[in-house]
């Protein structure tokens, strides 16, 4: 764990990558593209815990339609096992059957994660699984899974920020920066 003049350090040498209103906008603008989509479909909204938590709590007040939420918590066993398997910590709920259900992360990279929750949650009968990141990570490689709604794109670095934390710091920033190189 880092000491708070640790957290501070690491702070003040990242780069800004996305301000406080950038990200305002790009939610808001979700909030539009998913209503368009979703207003008519009584949605379950899975929040994957707990990077998403910040952009779902600034996302749900743009979607003025009826819909339930719940929320997902996994992590991914160390790459000593096997980088690709998903350990749930709360895996999607039996009620996504029958749902159009939107999952919502903070950043979809790798998409190993996000590809193993919506694979589960079609198994278990979701008739729909769309997914909204406030974050895509420009890695130049393919990805398992694609997000149907994108907030803001961000470059190949280790991110923080909005949700998203470094050392399990600042996911209470209004803004988005990368780590020092
Ligand atoms: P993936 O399975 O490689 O897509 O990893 C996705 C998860 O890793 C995300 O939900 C984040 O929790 C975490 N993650 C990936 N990249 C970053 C980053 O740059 N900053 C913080 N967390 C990240
Ligand atoms: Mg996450």
């Amino acid at each position: 764990m880092m000491t708070k003049e640790e957290a501070w350090r690491m702070l003040n040498e990242a780069e800004l990558v996305c301000t406080p209103d950038q990200v305002e906008q790009a939610i808001g603008r979700l909030g539009d593209e998913i209503a368009a989509r979703l207003h008519e479909r009584f949605p379950l909204v899975l929040c994957v815990m707990n990077g998403a938590l910040y952009f779902c709590g600034k996302l749900l007040p743009h979607l003025r339609f009826p819909l339930t939420l719940d929320y997902v918590h996994c992590s991914r066993y160390g790459e000593g096992i096997d980088g690709r398997e998903i350990r749930w910590k709360v895996p999607p709920p039996a009620h996504v059957k029958g749902r159009a259900v939107l999952v919502l992360d903070d950043i979809l990279d790798e998409g190993h994660t996000l590809a193993a929750i919506k694979a589960r949650v079609l198994e278990l009968g979701a008739v729909s699984c769309d997914i909204a990141v406030l974050t895509e990570k420009q890695t130049g490689r393919p990805k398992p899974v694609q997000a149907d709604f994108v907030g803001l794109e961000v470059p190949d670095r280790f991110v923080f920020g909005c949700g998203l934390d470094a050392y399990g710091l600042w996911r209470n920033l209004p803004a988005i920066y990368a780590l020092k190189a």
